[in-house]
């Protein structure tokens, strides 16, 4: 650029942000399933929030639907990360259809904690955002009106349960860190004898993301969170960046970028939802770096090596 006059643009980028495990491994369930089966492999819900993704894996020859009725006889189809309710492998076995299970192993040690729940004869409070796919999911683990849905603090203070000494909650795995702390506490704080986990649910990715977003948020003016708007973690981690004091936007990729956003900032600080890929951060840099002259670094809050095993219908 021509900046020579001004100084650089300081560029922070996040680490750990993009891609967590889960939905490496579903991405990786769903190219393996291409190459192994051969398209068209049907695939039920965008297999992770992001639509650089599925339109890439769309051109591979994978085919994406809402629901199990729109999956022909005969073709193979992959379940997506958030994970499905009982109801869908239930309707695929019905139909004799090969499906293979892409539900991140974090969401499916919630549904086995339902179970669990469920067979100790509790109730379940269940912290979420309704209509995510992963709360129709985790509902769908346990008998109609064994959960109910606890969204906001003010939702924990009115929730009305019948048995009291009979109660577990459980929580989605993209929450805000911050905000689940406190309705758990009132959850505790209502209903002592209450059953849950140690803390809450909320994944190693969510929560390490959440607090690099935290560091960046406090060394830069904005922060630029790349992400789609259906992705839970990602809308997140603008709240926690907004919250931390920067002005905070999400991004899907670089043609989404304004000189708005960026006016009148020294410092930009960059991070990605868990569904989001590293080359659409890659390509905001450059947009950044296209007009001006920038100076890139990168802010590491924690070390991840978290992978998990592919299915075995897939590995190997
Ligand atoms: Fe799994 Fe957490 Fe990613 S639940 S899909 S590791 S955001």
């Amino acid at each position: 650029g021509n900046g020579a006059a001004t100084a650089p643009l300081r560029i922070l980028v996040a680490n750990p942000r993009g891609f967590c495990a889960g939905v490496d491994r579903a991405i990786q369930i769903v190219e393996l399933a291409l190459q192994k089966f051969g398209p068209p492999v049907y695939v039920r819900h965008e297999i992770v929030h992001n639509r650089f993704v599925v339109d890439s894996l769309r051109e591979k020859g994978a085919v994406f639907v809402e629901e199990l009725d729109q999956v022909p006889e005969d073709v193979p189809v992959i379940f997506s990360a958030h994970g499905v309710p009982k109801s869908v492998p239930a309707e695929a076995e019905r139909r004799n259809l090969l499906y293979v299970d892409a539900t991140c192993p974090l969401v499916s040690k919630v549904h086995r904690q339902a179970e669990r729940l469920i067979a100790q004869e509790r109730h379940i409070l269940f912290i979420g955002h309704e209509g995510h796919p992963e709360v129709i999911g985790t509902f769908g683990q346990v008998p109609e009106g064994r959960m109910t849905l606890v969204e906001t603090v003010a939702d924990a203070e009115a929730v009305s349960v019948e048995d009291p000494a009979n109660l577990g909650f459980l929580t989605q795995t993209t929450l805000s860190v911050d905000d689940t702390a406190q309705i758990v506490a009132k959850l505790k704080e209502r209903f002592p004898e209450i059953q849950g986990p140690r803390g809450e649910d909320i994944c190693y990715a969510t929560s390490n993301r959440q607090e690099a977003v935290k560091a960046l948020a406090e060394q830069a003016d904005v922060v630029l969170v790349i992400g789609a708007p259906n992705s839970s973690n990602s809308v997140r981690l603008v709240e926690v960046a907004e919250r931390s004091g920067a002005r905070a936007y999400l991004v899907e990729r670089a043609s989404a970028l304004t000189e708005d956003m960026v006016g009148g900032a020294s410092t930009v600080g960059i991070t990605a939802g868990a569904s989001a890929p590293e080359v659409l951060v890659q390509e905001v840099i450059e947009a950044l770096s296209a007009h001006r002259d920038v100076e890139v670094s990168s802010l590491t809050t924690a070390e991840e090596n978290v992978t998990f095993k592919l299915p075995r219908a897939l590995a190997g």
